[in-house]
């Protein structure tokens, strides 16, 4: 990434901003990269976090409200958007990725017992190109690349 276009980078599910600040570090000056978190506490500790920062927004609240922030050259699917929660509506690519952007959504179990509906989603969704990495024998992300 640090090589490439500045780019828009999303992520769902701050956290304490450990992965933000991964992307963070990569990305170029140019860069603006927006995450949400739905936990208030950790949302503001994470917004403190990267004041310094002026190509970092810390929004507090559900998911979604990535989608206003859209399109994407990449989006981390790390708290909401996966589709793994029964019931979670997975996010939609072709609404929140620019034109060969790509999403990544990650702790997958390779060779779990019984059908893995989210990975199988992602692997074959009809508007990206996916794949999945083997990270270790029992852990995988999928990376998917919005086609056109
Ligand atoms: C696996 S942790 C994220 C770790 C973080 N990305 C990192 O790299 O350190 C998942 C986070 O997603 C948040 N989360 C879960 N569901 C969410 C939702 N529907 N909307 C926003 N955040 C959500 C949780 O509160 C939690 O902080």
């Amino acid at each position: 990434m640090a090589g490439g276009a500045a780019g828009a980078i999303g992520e769902t599910g701050t956290g304490c901003g450990v992965g933000l600040a991964w992307l963070a570090s990569a990305a170029p000056p140019g860069a603006r990269l927006v995450s949400v978190e739905r936990d208030p506490g950790r949302a503001e500790a994470a917004a403190r976090l990267f004041a310094g920062d002026g190509r970092v927004t810390v929004l507090c609240g559900d998911w979604r409200e990535i989608a206003g922030h859209a399109p994407f050259d990449l989006l981390v699917l790390d708290g909401g958007g996966g589709g793994k929660a029964p019931g979670e509506e997975p996010a939609d690519p072709e609404a929140l990725l620019a034109p060969g952007g790509a999403v990544v959504i990650d702790d997958f179990t390779p060779g779990r017992a019984g059908p893995d509906p989210a990975r199988a989603h992602w692997l074959g969704h009809p508007a990206l190109r996916a794949v999945e990495l083997r990270l270790a024998p029992d852990l995988s992300s999928v990376v998917g690349v919005r086609a056109g």
